[in-house]
């Protein structure tokens, strides 16, 4: 239980963390383990509570497809996954943490001297060509009433959108929230790949396509509670699921402090939401107050079980197959999650989870690097560019060990990221080596 993959840093002991003011929709996933069945991939229209048999392949470093040469079109579109990776539950008949909602970000810019971000002269489509459909791929539907109180038509999340649409336009940018993705394509649904791929398509009025970007939205069920709640594993619980292995540990230990409105065991009101009780603001959800929130409560009564590691970490979030970290900084130099996070306790200890959460600037002290909002993803640099879409998300900055993510890059310049070829967006160069130079 020592073993430190990735040992902390004199930067990651100084990590400070500030407390930011905005809601998100989010991420983590939960409680499940790959489900064993042995039935075949389930057709759209008839999703069952079996889940088909899946194959995790081990991720590895993969080279960026051949992708069209630099173009001189008259606009641009950046598109990017907010967080870099969302999860939900791979089995949705016994416990939630996470429904399947992900979310795309784009910001269209017109080329000029200079280059204007614009919003209310174009439309912007999102759409996944080889992930058209997620019932079947997931029971998720078969229990939207009981866990989230909403009776979905298949293949809609929780906001309504579906596995294509339209954008919302905001002030400055695009986004899709809520899409119910799910971690298989339609030509290899028994195959988990966790960097699906949309498709992010810019039109004028007259409905003629202007721009176009291939964007990465990663999404994975991979938890690995198994490694410890196994038949038999903690308390020697043993009742064929995972799942249940859970909430039966649970009802033996909280049983007789469940609160009121809440009570009766958790086994025998399944499907469970953690959130009905435990707060999480992933999910915008309160929680019953004096319990602890999802995040103190799984990272505090976990400390010590895991090793204070990248290795330790992917017990729950994906995952050692996945490798949801695939940015430079773990790849070029070696850092891991516990020199920006922290260690369990330090996370048990948020008092802010998902709103409050490492900075660049804690560590990369230049001024010209500095955020502009507590969180990175809410935050703008040159030009009112998002960070995000020069850099891509946490987890994934560029140049990232995850080939799909730097096709987007080499489709606006001939080469993975950052964007630092300033003709992406200006039509003649402006003098200067980094957009970090010029406000
Ligand atoms: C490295 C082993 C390990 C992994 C991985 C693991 N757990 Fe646990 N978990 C434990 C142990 C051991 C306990 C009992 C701790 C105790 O009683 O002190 C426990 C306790 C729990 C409890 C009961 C808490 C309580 O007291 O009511 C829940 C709920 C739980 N785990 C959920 C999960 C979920 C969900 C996952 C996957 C996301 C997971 N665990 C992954 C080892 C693990
Ligand atoms: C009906 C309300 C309720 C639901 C639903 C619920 N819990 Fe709990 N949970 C509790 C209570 C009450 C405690 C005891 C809290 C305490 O001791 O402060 C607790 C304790 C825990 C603990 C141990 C915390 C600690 O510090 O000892 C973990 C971990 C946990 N719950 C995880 C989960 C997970 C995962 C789920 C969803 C599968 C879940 N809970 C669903 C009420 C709930
Ligand atoms: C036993 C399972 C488990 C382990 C091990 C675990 N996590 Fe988590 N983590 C969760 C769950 C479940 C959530 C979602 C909580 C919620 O929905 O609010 C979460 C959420 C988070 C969040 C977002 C919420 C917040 O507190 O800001 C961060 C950050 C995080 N984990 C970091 C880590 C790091 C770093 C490690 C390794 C040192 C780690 N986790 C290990 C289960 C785990
Ligand atoms: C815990 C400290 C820490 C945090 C937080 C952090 N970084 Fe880093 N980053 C480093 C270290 C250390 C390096 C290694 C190179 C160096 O010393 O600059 C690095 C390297 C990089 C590089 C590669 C530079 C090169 O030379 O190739 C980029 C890009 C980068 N970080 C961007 C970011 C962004 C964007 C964020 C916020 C999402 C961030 N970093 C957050 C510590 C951190
Ligand atoms: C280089 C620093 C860095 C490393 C390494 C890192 N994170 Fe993060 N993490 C961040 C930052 C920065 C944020 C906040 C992103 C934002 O504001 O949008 C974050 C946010 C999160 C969140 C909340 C959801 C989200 O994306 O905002 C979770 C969960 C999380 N990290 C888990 C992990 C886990 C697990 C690992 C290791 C596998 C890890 N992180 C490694 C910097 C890092
Ligand atoms: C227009 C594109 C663009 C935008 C927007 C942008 N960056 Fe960068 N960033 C770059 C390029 C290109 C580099 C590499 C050249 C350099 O270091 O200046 C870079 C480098 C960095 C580094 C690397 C530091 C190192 O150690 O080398 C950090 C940290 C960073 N940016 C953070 C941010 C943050 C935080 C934001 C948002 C507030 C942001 N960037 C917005 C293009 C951008
Ligand atoms: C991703 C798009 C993008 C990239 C790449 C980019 N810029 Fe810009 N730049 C903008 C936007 C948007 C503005 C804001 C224009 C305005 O003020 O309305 C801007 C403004 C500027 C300005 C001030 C206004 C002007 O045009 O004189 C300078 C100087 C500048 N950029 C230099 C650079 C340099 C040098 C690079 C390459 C190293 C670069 N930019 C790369 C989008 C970009």
């Amino acid at each position: 239980m020592s073993e430190r993959n990735h040992p902390t840093t004199a930067w990651g002991r100084d990590v400070i963390i500030i407390a930011a003011a905005l809601v998100i929709v989010g991420v983590l996933l939960t409680g499940v383990a790959l489900l064993l069945g042995v039935l075949p991939a389930l057709a759209q229209e008839a999703p069952s509570t079996y889940l088909p048999i899946i194959v995790r392949p081990a991720a590895t470093p993969t080279a960026t497809p051949i992708v069209p040469p630099v173009n001189d079109n008259e606009y641009v579109v950046l598109g990017w996954n907010d967080l870099g990776m969302h999860c939900y539950n791979r089995d949705f008949q016994d416990l939630a943490v996470l429904p399947p909602y992900n979310n795309l970000w784009a910001q269209v810019i017109r080329r000029g001297d200079p280059p204007q971000i614009i919003t209310n002269t174009v439309t912007v489509e999102y759409a996944f060509p080889d992930n058209t459909y997620s019932a079947g791929k997931s029971n998720f539907w078969q229990y939207d009433q009981q866990l989230f109180g909403v009776d979905l038509p298949l293949n809609v999340g929780l906001t309504g959108k579906g596995m294509a649409g339209e954008m919302d336009a905001a002030a400055t940018h695009f986004t899709a929230e809520g899409i119910p993705l799910t971690e298989f394509t339609d030509s290899n649904p028994s195959q988990a790949d966790p960097f699906q791929l949309a498709q992010v398509v810019v039109r004028l009025p007259d409905g003629s396509e202007v721009a176009r970007s291939t964007v990465v939205a990663p999404v994975s069920t991979e938890m690995r509670c198994d490694n410890c709640h196994y038949d038999g594993g903690v308390e020697g619980i043993r009742t064929g699921r995972i799942e249940t292995n859970i909430l039966t540990l649970h009802d033996k230990e909280n049983a007789d402090e469940y609160p009121a409105g809440h009570q009766g065991r958790l086994m025998d009101r399944r499907p469970v939401l953690c959130a009905e009780c435990h707060a999480s603001n992933a999910l915008g959800a309160p929680g019953v107050a004096g319990l602890p929130n999802l995040s103190r409560a799984m990272h505090k009564k976990h400390a010590g079980k895991v090793p204070n590691s990248t290795a330790g970490c992917y017990n729950c979030h994906p995952g050692p197959s996945t490798k949801c970290l695939r940015d430079v900084m773990s790849s070029q130099f070696n850092m891991g999650c516990t020199d920006c996070h922290g260690d369990m306790r330090t996370v048990a200890n948020n008092p802010r989870p998902w709103l409050n959460e490492p900075r660049c600037d804690n560590c990369h002290r230049d001024p010209k690097y500095a955020q502009n909002n507590a969180l990175f993803r809410l935050s703008t640099g040159h030009g009112g560019v998002y960070c995000e879409g020069c850099h891509d998300s946490t987890h994934a900055i560029a140049p990232s060990s995850q080939g799909r993510d730097a096709i987007k890059f080499v489709e606006l310049q001939g080469h993975g990221g950052p964007i630092d070829t300033c003709t992406v967006c200006h039509v003649t160069a402006p003098a200067g080596s980094s957009p970090h130079d010029t406000p």
